[in-house]
């Protein structure tokens, strides 16, 4: 079990790839530390207890002024209180306020400033001396060669790849032959150990600890020495260095426990929408008296403890690959997974992005590979832990024709397409069409689908809209009665909203909310078609990566376009006065031609089961709703939510809202907040 964890210890703390997760490994370190407490005589001289970086890295040649300690953990709010009173207990007096950071989970490093000049950069290794990484400086954001004001300060702080550089690291990475990082941290590592590489990797620094350099005995020293931590890192800040002040999950100063907890929760809730990683939240005793008072353990401070949090990274076996047709024709592989926990939920698939992708990460079938999920968001797998090949493992095999329909596949793009494009996915495309959310039209479901589908009476949506009584009479099990009540709900369907014609187009890059902005920033199907790529990438969320392709997709559609205007299909957003296109919350209230719009400016989320004047509105038509009020609709609490509508029975996300302090209202509450465009629309 040492030897286990000895490896993963290095693997962590050197960079390389682990094949153990975090949970795994703080469990098996947990467990050691047990069973060593209760056999002293047992304690074999390579355990990982006890020891910075688990003894797991040789010391490098720059020795530090002040040794750099690990940080202790507590897992959950009882191991949070434990910390609390034995700190409380060996100060004698209550503790003189707390402060609350994320966790970066990144390298340790320390930073050197002389008169305001970065002279140094060094790394933990064992906490005594590390080693010189003074040439990754230049490249490292956060961390200036020159501070704003002539002071020498060694900073201490974290590097690492934030999402976006993960993912730009990656490309960097397959463009010059070497193998992709399979998570930032080790990525991070991984770069800011190389030297000489033909191609250079931006990584981010963020500030934790600030102090005087050795025998500085000036006024800002003095200041570093005496300062709460609260106020150092301001000051740190204000040099121009990055900190994890700045960052969306902040630095709080909390008076007590009580409010550390829910400063932990708070950042834990943000951890998806945070650009960076982190492992934990960490709690630190704010005064500078409390510090010195506390003092250090061998290994880690007293005054500081980490709140470690679930891993979002797990490792898992690749099982499989299916290749599943979209409404657009896109052919995507989809991993079939050995399922595991991760983040709350169990996963037993994970997106592989495109065939290129797949090469890229030089995935096969049978290895283990790291999957990535948080929050919300869809889990992915990152990428194959190589060194524990068995040599079992066997290639991924990529469709030769399209898995539907048999014919070639477009490969000219890394996203595969049906050659038939979305013709091979027309049955599930006017499945999409006629749904409640899109055209809604009642009565038609997957049989009359094929049916209209195999006979050629639907080639595409606009087909649906010519469609004649006579046609329909020929198809099976059709009668008088039920083609009439047919023609009568694709009558209806004409005059729905462009936003929802918009959507039942099933335009790459566009769902429903998307169709509901580019709509109302535009308000006629006319105004859409005109849009170029410069226009189309001012509609919030669409900006220079989705532009494109969506104003290509138009172009691809022009025929289907004409069709549905010929077809006198309702081409205009209700409410939305063309020209006067604008953002929602910029734009005056259209029902009632005056005052800002209700909800200007604000993220809602609806949750729980609605009831009143709301009863009846799907969840599609309270986020149609709160588009039209000028809001933001989300499908998940975060951080940026400003407002929440809880009805019946609403669990998890009233929770969160709660730990996060965001507003929450009834649906009643919500009805008369938007009763100026209550009437309106769709
Ligand atoms: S304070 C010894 N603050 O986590 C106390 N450390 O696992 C000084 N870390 O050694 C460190 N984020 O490398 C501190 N906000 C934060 C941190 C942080 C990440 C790292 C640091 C530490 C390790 C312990």
């Amino acid at each position: 079990m040492i030897e286990t964890v000895a490896t993963a210890a290095r693997a962590y703390y050197g960079g390389a790839d682990s094949a153990l997760d975090d949970d795994v490994y703080d469990a098996l370190v947990r467990g050691i530390e047990e069973y060593e407490r209760e056999h002293p005589d047992h304690v074999l001289a390579e355990s990982p207890v006890g020891k910075v970086a688990a003894g797991a890295i040789a010391p490098g040649d720059v020795p530090h002024s002040v040794p750099m300690l690990s940080i202790a953990n507590v897992f959950d709010p009882e191991g949070l209180l434990a910390w609390g009173a034995s700190l409380e207990r060996r100060l004698g007096r209550p503790v003189d306020g707390f402060t609350v950071e994320p966790k970066m989970d990144g390298l340790a490093v320390a930073a050197h400033y002389r008169e305001g000049r970065l002279e140094q950069l060094v790394t933990r290794g064992d906490g005594i001396a590390g080693e010189d990484v003074s040439h990754a400086i230049g490249t490292v954001r956060g961390l200036p060669e020159r501070l704003a004001e002539p002071v020498s300060i060694e900073v201490r702080g974290e590097i690492l790849l934030t999402g976006e550089q993960f993912e730009r690291a990656n490309e960097i990475r397959v463009e010059n032959g070497a193998t992709v990082f399979s998570n930032p941290r080790s990525g991070a590592a991984g770069t800011l150990r190389a030297k000489d590489r033909p191609y250079t990797i931006p990584t981010t620094f963020y500030g934790y600890v600030g102090m005087p350099v050795a025998d500085d005995d000036g006024s800002f020293a003095a200041f570093l020495r005496e300062a709460p931590h609260s106020e150092v890192m301001a000051a740190v800040a204000n040099l121009g260095v990055n900190t994890t002040g700045g960052t969306p999950a902040g630095l709080r100063v909390c008076p007590t426990l009580v409010e550390v907890q829910e400063a932990v929760d708070a950042i834990a809730a943000m951890r998806p929408d945070l650009p960076f990683g982190i492992d934990g939240v960490v709690i630190k005793a704010d005064s500078a008296a409390d510090q010195a008072d506390a003092g250090n353990g061998t290994r880690a401070p007293r005054w500081a403890i980490a709140y470690k949090l679930a891993a979002v990274h797990k490792i898992t076996r690749l099982v499989g690959v299916d290749w599943a047709v979209g409404r657009t024709g896109v052919i995507a592989p989809r991993a079939i997974l050995d399922p595991i926990e991760i983040d709350g939920s169990t996963v037993g698939f994970a997106t592989l992005h495109n065939p290129a992708d797949i090469e890229r990460r030089g995935l096969m079938i049978g290895d283990q590979v790291s999957v990535y999920k948080a929050g919300d968001i869809i889990p992915r797998v990152e990428a194959p832990l190589v060194h524990v090949r068995t040599g079992d493992e066997t290639p991924i095999e990529f469709p030769a024709v399209c898995p539907q329909c048999g014919g070639g596949i477009d490969t000219s793009e890394q996203r595969w397409r049906c050659v038939q494009g979305r013709a091979c996915g027309l049955h599930a495309g006017i499945l999409y069409a006629v749904g409640r959310d899109q055209l809604d039209i009642e009565g038609i479901g997957g049989r009359l689908v094929t049916q209209l589908v195999d006979t050629g009476a639907v080639a595409d949506v606009a087909d649906l809209f010519t469609l004649t009584r006579e046609q329909l009479l020929t198809l099976e099990r059709m009668g008088d009665k039920s083609a009439d009540k047919l023609l009568a709900g694709i009558e209806q369907a004409r005059t729905r909203p462009l936003s929802r014609v918009l959507c039942a187009l099933g335009i790459r890059g566009t769902g429903r909310s998307m169709s509901r902005r580019i709509a109302r920033h535009f308000a006629t199907m006319d105004a859409i078609r005109a849009a170029d790529v410069v226009e189309m990438a001012q509609v919030e969320g669409i900006g220079d990566g989705k532009g494109p392709v969506i104003v290509a997709e138009l172009v691809d559609l022009a025929e289907v376009l004409d069709k549905l205007v010929a077809a006198g299909v309702n081409t205009t957003e209700p409410g939305v006065t063309p020209g006067a296109s604008t953002a929602p919350d910029a734009a005056d209230d259209p029902a009632a031609g005056q005052g800002p719009l209700p909800l200007a400016g604000q993220a809602v989320v609806v949750t729980g089961a609605m009831t009143g004047v709301l009863e009846a509105l799907s969840r599609n038509e309270m986020n149609e709703l709160i588009e039209r009020a000028g809001g933001r609709a989300a499908s998940s609490v975060s951080a940026k939510t400003t407002l929440v509508v809880a009805g019946d029975k609403a669990g998890s996300k009233r929770a969160k809202a709660e730990t996060l302090n965001i507003k929450i209202i009834t649906p009643e509450e919500f009805a008369t907040l938007v009763a100026p465009v209550l009437d309106d629309g769709a």
